[in-house]
């Protein structure tokens, strides 16, 4: 495996994944883990990240200089590559105009003979965000690349599989960045790309067999990507140990349920549906406030799923669908707090149990989505897009009926089934509809109709953040818009979300 050092760069995760990407399995560590547990990790890699910091800074974060006598390579990018020149003898400064500061795209020159860069171009762009320059570069070491601005845009220690980059091989801006990453692995650290999703899968399963040994096993599933797949892996592993509570609160979206339901018919497990509907609708009864629907859904469903636990009494292990953004701490290790990461808000406290089992603790999204197609579910659950844990209750604004949310389903039903119809779905981060309880007046063959509106929302966006609304064509839209009209009853008009968040946010509740 490589170790990636976490110096609080904003795309650690990044290279995490691009590492994962040429194959070869990696994890990340903050910069302050102790020598001996990073040894322990028996690596024939590290990666230093970039960070905000200044290496000449008295608190600037630091490795332990042992590092640099393992003889196991290292690749710095950024900060990384500064804070190994300056701890191999070179000198770093802050760079002025003149000295090279850059930020954005670089047409950049590379020593083609150097392992990184072997097999690539001898000219690319490189993506640089850099305010420090090494003004000095240790012993030792060559130049292999630079630009116009700068004399020393990467340097490198062959002998000692050193070797530092000041730009960003991780981000998509730099054109071969990856190849250069994958270089760095096979050409230096010596990988055999052996870590795969299939061997990846085995090795889990097996490791959930060893965690488990004969105990049982309870699982809140909600149908989303990460619990589904954490069930599937438990399934394939200890088989009717496991026990999964799907709580059908009635808020899910057209054939939902049953689509989930039908996803685990292949596993023996015992798997318990809910069917909470009545429950939750009439405890929603009049609510309109948003925050307060949130409240008594939570509340609910914990409610559910304790009397379901209850029934099933004292189990060893609960199972939760933590993935590996939810445990990486802070580079920066001072507020190296780790999220706990529920799937529903508070569950342990209710449940008897004494251990917890995450089987996705170490993967990110894209990974479980692969782990989720190796263990065979089908393509709708493991490529879903995200959904609130509150369903539906977000978006029919206002008071929740029944009736209402059967109108909301049809609805969005068909703007989905259009969106994918059309291919647009893919590239879109988020969409749906949303029944605003707003009524109009409308016309239909002679008669005058009094109607809800019907908004469409659709965004793209990397983090959920912030987000763009997306500018789908609009015969996609008029096609969705005739469609809803004519085959669902109770709207006459339709509207496209056209504001981004901020100021908006995503859902409209
Ligand atoms: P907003 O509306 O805050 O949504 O821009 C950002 C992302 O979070 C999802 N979302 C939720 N997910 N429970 C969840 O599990 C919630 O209560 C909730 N509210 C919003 C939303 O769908 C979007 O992906």
């Amino acid at each position: 495996r490589v170790v990636v050092l976490d110096f609080g760069g904003q795309y650690n995760q990044l290279i995490a994944r691009r590492v994962r990407e040429c194959n070869v399995y990696c994890e990340v560590k903050p910069c302050t883990t102790p020598l001996s547990e990073l040894q322990a990790m028996h690596p024939i890699g590290f990666i230093f990240t970039g960070g905000p910091s200044s290496v000449y800074e008295p608190d600037s974060p630091q490795v332990a200089p042992a590092i640099f006598s393992l003889g196991i390579p290292i690749l710095g990018i950024c900060y990384g590559c500064q804070l190994m020149a300056h701890h191999l003898g070179g000198k770093v400064s802050p760079a002025t105009d003149a000295t090279a500061r850059e930020y954005g795209r670089t047409e950049t020159f590379f020593d083609t003979t150097s392992p990184l860069f072997k097999n690539l171009p001898a000219q690319s762009v490189t993506w640089m965000s850099h305010g420090d320059y090494m003004e000095r570069v240790p012993d030792g070491f060559s130049l292999t690349a630079h630009s116009d601005a700068c004399p020393n845009v990467a340097i490198a220690d062959e002998s000692r599989g050193f070797y530092g980059v000041q730009y960003h091989p991780e981000v998509n801006h730099t054109e071969y960045g990856v190849k250069m990453i994958r270089n760095f692995l096979y050409e230096v650290c010596g990988a055999h790309g052996q870590w795969t999703m299939g061997d990846y899968c085995k090795s889990a399963i097996a490791q959930v067999r060893n965690q488990v040994g004969g105990g049982r096993v309870l699982l809140a599933l909600s149908g989303g990507v990460d619990s589904s797949v954490a069930a599937a892996l438990l399934a394939e592993a200890v088989g009717r140990q496991l026990t999964c509570v799907f709580v059908d609160h009635g808020l899910m979206r057209k054939d939902e349920g049953d689509e989930v339901e039908a996803a685990f018919s292949k596993w023996d497990l015992n798997f318990v549906r809910v069917d909470a509907e009545e429950r939750f609708l009439s405890r929603l009864s009049g609510v309109t406030e948003p925050e307060r629907k949130r409240k008594i859904i939570g509340e609910e469903f914990i409610r559910v799923f304790e009397e379901e636990a209850k029934k099933i009494g004292a189990v060893e292990f609960l199972a939760q669908g933590t993935i590996y953004p939810d445990v990486i701490e802070s580079g920066l290790g001072a507020s190296a707090t780790i999220k706990s990461h529920h799937n529903v808000g508070g569950l342990p406290d209710y449940v008897d149990f004494k251990e917890i089992v995450e089987p996705l603790r170490m993967l990110f999204k894209d990974e479980v989505r692969q782990l989720g197609r190796e263990l065979g579910l089908p393509e709708y659950l493991v490529s879903r897009q995200p959904f609130p844990g509150p369903g539906l209750s977000v978006r029919v604004i206002g008071e929740i009926t029944r009736e209402k949310l059967d109108i909301l389903r049809e609805a969005d039903f068909i703007f989905r089934d259009e969106l994918h119809k059309a291919g647009a779905d893919a590239s879109l981060s988020q969409y749906f509809a949303v029944l605003t309880s707003m009524r109009s007046v409308g016309v239909m063959g002679d008669g005058r109709t009094y109607d809800y509106t019907l908004a469409l929302r659709a965004v793209n966006t990397s983090d959920f953040m912030t987000a763009d609304w997306a500018r789908i064509p609009y015969d996609v839209l008029d096609r969705v818009s005739v469609r809803i009209v004519n085959e669902v009853r109770s709207i006459n008009r339709i509207v496209y979300d056209i504001t981004s968040k901020p100021p908006a946010t995503i859902e409209w509740e």
